[in-house]
């Protein structure tokens, strides 16, 4: 989704802006831009349809220089990916503009202020939402002469979702951020600062950072430094110290981010795990204090999440019931949201998020907060994100940085971590441990190494479907959110429609689309479902249909022309879910390479989606 960089330094700005905008381009975006100050003190912009490369080569053509700027990647929502509607959005009367802004996010009443503004004279150039957010800043500025007065008086005439970034031609050594709805980070440098949506857009140049809250309004200029508001009233946040390295931001030795966080799972799932298991138990404190108090009251449980992270929760609810006993909700965040809840008593509410900045399941949480839960807890990726700060406890899975798209393992930590709180439940409320699956637990990383080993076969499989355009996935109990997730992932990546379906759903509409040319995937662990899930796949091979099947490597299900069978490493039937991910995961990425697909960032889609 969007990204906003910007930068007040005593050095030119414009190849920190790019750096950033390079290190946004995850999020997901179809146009560039960047403007700053020169030393004439004039406003100059530079706009590209497409990657950050296309702005970077007309900035090889026409460089732009000054010691303050700001740029943005944009991700479309009101009006066409066109160059007029890319940011950074001008207003003033001078040529090229006096004021530049940048925006993440949607303006909801910008129609009637936009009839406003055009009563009033106002030429608009662009379809956006934003435009009109840059023409009343201006306005305001008009009045006072001070850039941080008016954007407060801006931002209470508007509704809706924002982080932006402002800057004036009469107000040179300044520059003014706001957010509501949207992150943003203030990089805390030596004599210079920075914003941006997010922290890895900036740790080319700091590696501190303040992470802004609801509200918060934030001044970086020359003389007073960085100053934050919140309610109007000058404010102290604390600054943080980025841990993960830079590391994270780079694709090593590996040709895509996806592959690279696809092999890094066993690392990130011992490192999830790391600390908050002790003898055969899982420590409850691993959710914050007072958690154990909590989890001995808890009756129910409702879990909200979107995309991938339904998928973990759709897994979690096999979970929460087979082992800790507990009835059990799913439902994505987007529907949630405007539904009337019925909330059963001592139910716990929570929400699985990689970002911790998705606009329906912050929106989810919120709404929750006002019914009747015992608490909110958030299973999340990112540390002093909106939603774990918003909820009542946490769990910070430990994946580290996600950069492609495509989640990958953010999802497999999330499973970790939602069996460790269903094993967590099931102890307080006084089953017995589960010793024989804490010890499975512990031994998961060193079996997904074994299955990533599946990586040549699963590479040779895949040229079966580079041709195809449907595809079907069959799975069963807990692997039927996998066969789910596996369907997402390669329509995600490789643009091929797929579908999923609990494989005994298969005779109730699916059969009628296999044939030769409708590739079919079965997820078939050795568990208590293999039997029927064998009678299914005779379905679809007395059809004609091509079957790919990944099993146990106990399960002898002989092979064929029509039947492909690929042997993943025998794991606990409970674990088997997240070990199943892994190939799944490498067979669409395998396909999208094929297929020359950007694997990283796929068209119209975003990393972190902060709009509705
Ligand atoms: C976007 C991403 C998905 C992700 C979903 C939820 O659609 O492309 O990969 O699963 O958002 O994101 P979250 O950060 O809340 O897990």
């Amino acid at each position: 989704m969007c990204g906003i960089v910007a930068a007040l330094a005593a050095r030119n700005v414009q190849g920190i802006l790019l750096e950033g905008l390079k290190r946004l381009e995850y999020r997901g975006y179809d146009s560039a831009g960047l403007a700053v100050l020169n030393a004439d003190g004039e406003l100059r912009r530079q706009r590209a349809v497409g990657k950050v490369a296309a702005l970077e080569e007309k900035l090889a053509q026409g460089a732009l220089s000054g010691h303050i700027g700001i740029a943005h990647t944009r991700w479309a929502t009101h009006g066409k990916p066109f160059e007029v509607n890319a940011h950074p959005h001008v207003a003033g009367d001078a040529a090229g503009g006096c004021l530049a802004v940048v925006h993440n996010g949607i303006i909801e009443n910008f129609e009637p202020l936009k009839r406003e503004l055009e009563a009033d004279g106002v030429v608009f150039e662009s379809e956006t939402d934003t435009e009109v957010v840059a023409h009343l800043i201006e306005r305001a500025f008009g009045e006072t002469g001070d850039l941080l007065a008016a954007v407060q008086t801006t931002l209470a005439r508007i509704d809706g979702a924002y982080a932006l970034a402002v800057m004036h031609a009469e107000a040179p050594r300044e520059i003014v951020g706001a957010r509501k709805g949207s992150p943003l980070v203030v990089g805390v440098g030596i004599d210079e600062s920075f914003i941006a949506s997010d922290a890895l857009a900036l740790l080319q140049v700091t590696d501190r950072f303040i992470y802004l809250q609801e509200g918060d309004v934030v001044r970086l200029s020359d003389g007073r430094g960085i100053e934050i508001f919140a309610a109007g009233e000058r404010i102290e946040r604390s600054t943080h110290t980025y841990e993960h390295g830079d590391a994270a931001a780079s694709r090593g030795e590996y040709r895509h981010f996806m592959l690279k966080e696809i092999h890094e799972q066993p690392a990130v799932i011992a490192a999830t795990l790391e600390g908050r298991l002790s003898g055969s138990r899982v420590l409850e404190s691993s959710f914050g204090v007072g958690a154990k108090t909590l989890f001995a009251r808890v009756e129910q449980v409702h879990i909200i999440a979107c995309g991938t992270s339904y998928h973990a929760g759709m897994v979690a609810r096999y979970w929460l019931e087979k082992l800790a006993g507990l009835p059990t909700q799913v439902e994505v965040a987007s529907e949630y949201r405007y539904r009337d809840v019925v909330v059963p008593k001592n139910t716990l509410f929570v929400t699985l998020s990689q970002s911790g900045e998705t606009a329906d399941t912050l929106a989810a949480l919120r709404y929750a907060k006002t019914l009747d839960y015992l608490g909110a807890l958030a299973i999340c990726n990112v540390p002093g994100s909106s939603l774990t700060r918003e909820s009542d406890f946490a769990l910070m899975t430990q994946a580290g940085p996600e950069i492609g798209v495509a989640s990958t393992k953010a999802f497999t930590t999330q499973l970790v971590g939602l069996l460790m709180l269903t094993l967590s439940l099931r102890q307080t409320r006084g089953d017995a441990c589960e010793a024989a699956l804490v010890q499975a637990l512990r031994e998961l990383p060193a079996t997904l190494d074994r299955a990533l080993e599946m990586d040549a076969p699963i590479a040779e499989l895949s040229e079966a479907f580079a041709e195809k355009h449907h595809a079907l996935f069959l799975g069963r109990g807990t692997q039927f959110p996998i066969a789910l997730e596996g369907a997402l992932k390669l329509k995600e990546i490789s643009y091929i429609h797929a579908e999923a379906y609990p494989a005994g759903e298969l005779k109730h509409g699916p059969l009628a689309l296999v044939d030769a040319d409708m590739p079919v995937i079965a997820v078939a662990p050795n568990d208590e479902l293999l039997e029927k899930l064998k009678s299914n796949l005779q379905e679809v091979r007395a059809r004609g249909g091509q079957l790919f099947v990944f099993a146990d490597e106990g399960v002898a299900l002989g092979s064929a022309d029509e039947l492909r069978v690929l042997h993943v490493p025998r794991i606990d039937e409970i674990l088997a879910p997240i070990l199943y991910t892994l190939p799944l995961q490498l067979l669409s990425y395998h396909v999208a390479v094929l297929k020359g697909t950007d694997v990283d960032q796929p068209r119209n889609l975003a990393k972190s989606v902060t709009v509705e």
